[in-house]
């Protein structure tokens, strides 16, 4: 039988628990991290924004797509970023009285990484959002693309009435393009200077050193710890590095601690 009900029912008043603890929000997003794995709709989009082959023709009005909300056990259907997604699979979640029945009908894209649940949150406009958001928005298309029909387009901000990609489709492409590759730097950076271990006692102060496995960057090399700073030199944190980048400028050796070990106490 179908397990997931019980679950359901625990986040059926997540909108509001969403209201009132938006530091939740931070761990909402970790809890789906990773839903979405990779295929990838569009790239196989025309540059001229017509819609590829194997790309829905049905063309939704907001309207129509509000008919779609799964009352007296009709179809449910719900709009990611213009995509309009048949969810009714997963009625318990999106039907009538459901945890997440707030998305169906409408396009509440930048609710699913604002956590904001309210009407004036469920709104299909991403403008403005982090990095963070538009790789959530990302792996939530990723998501409902594997795990979903994509059944058509809505005419809004998005596809025009044609289901023609409109100039706001390409910007929030670019976003998305944009916090992508940030975050494939920013992970090369991790890996390439990767958390020390640290612990703290009272009476001994702290104590940084370098593993195969610290900062949750699995390696076959240890790395001897180092300050490191940030490019406007506001912030500091422990790295372990290689030899070979220990002359990087970003980083600064530990007082008192030789230049070889693996292991430093850092001054009280
Ligand atoms: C930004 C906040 C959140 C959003 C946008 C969100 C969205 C969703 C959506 C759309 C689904 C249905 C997925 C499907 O179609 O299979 C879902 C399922 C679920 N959510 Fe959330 N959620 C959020 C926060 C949370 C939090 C904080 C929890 C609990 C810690 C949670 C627990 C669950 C569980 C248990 C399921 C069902 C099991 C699963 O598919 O993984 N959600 N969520």
């Amino acid at each position: 039988m179908n397990k997931l009900p019980n679950l359901i029912y625990n986040t059926q008043d997540i909108h509001e628990i969403a209201a009132k603890f938006p530091a939740l929000v931070s761990l909402f997003k970790w809890f789906h991290t990773g839903k979405g794995s990779s295929p990838k709709v569009d790239e196989a989009s025309p540059k001229d924004g017509s819609p590829a082959l194997s790309e829905p023709t049905r063309v939704f009005t907001k309207e129509e797509l509000a008919k779609y909300k799964g009352e007296n056990g009709a179809d449910i259907y719900l709009a990611l970023m213009g995509k309009v997604f048949d969810v009714t699979r997963g009625r318990d979640y999106y039907g009538p009285g459901g945890g997440y029945a707030f998305f169906s009908g409408v396009d509440g894209s930048r609710a699913f990484v604002t956590g904001d649940f309210k009407p004036e949150g469920l709104i299909d406009d991403i403008t403005g959002l982090g990095s963070q958001d538009y790789i959530g928005l990302r792996d939530w298309l990723d998501f409902y693309v594997k795990d979903y029909e994509y059944i058509g387009k809505l005419q809004g901000l998005f596809y025009d009435a044609d289901g023609k990609t409109t100039d706001y489709y390409h910007d929030a492409q670019q976003w998305i393009k944009e916090a992508s590759s940030y975050k494939e730097d920013e992970d090369l950076f991790k890996e390439k200077f990767p958390m020390c271990n640290i612990e703290y006692k009272p009476e001994e102060g702290s104590r940084v050193w370098c593993s195969t496995k610290s900062g949750g960057i699995q390696r076959d090399w240890v790395g001897f710890p180092r300050s490191l700073y940030s490019a406007d030199s506001k912030n500091i944190r422990c790295a372990c590095a290689q030899e070979v980048d220990l002359n990087d400028s970003l980083l600064k050796e530990y007082p008192n601690c030789p230049k070889d070990a693996t292991s430093c106490m850092l001054p009280k």
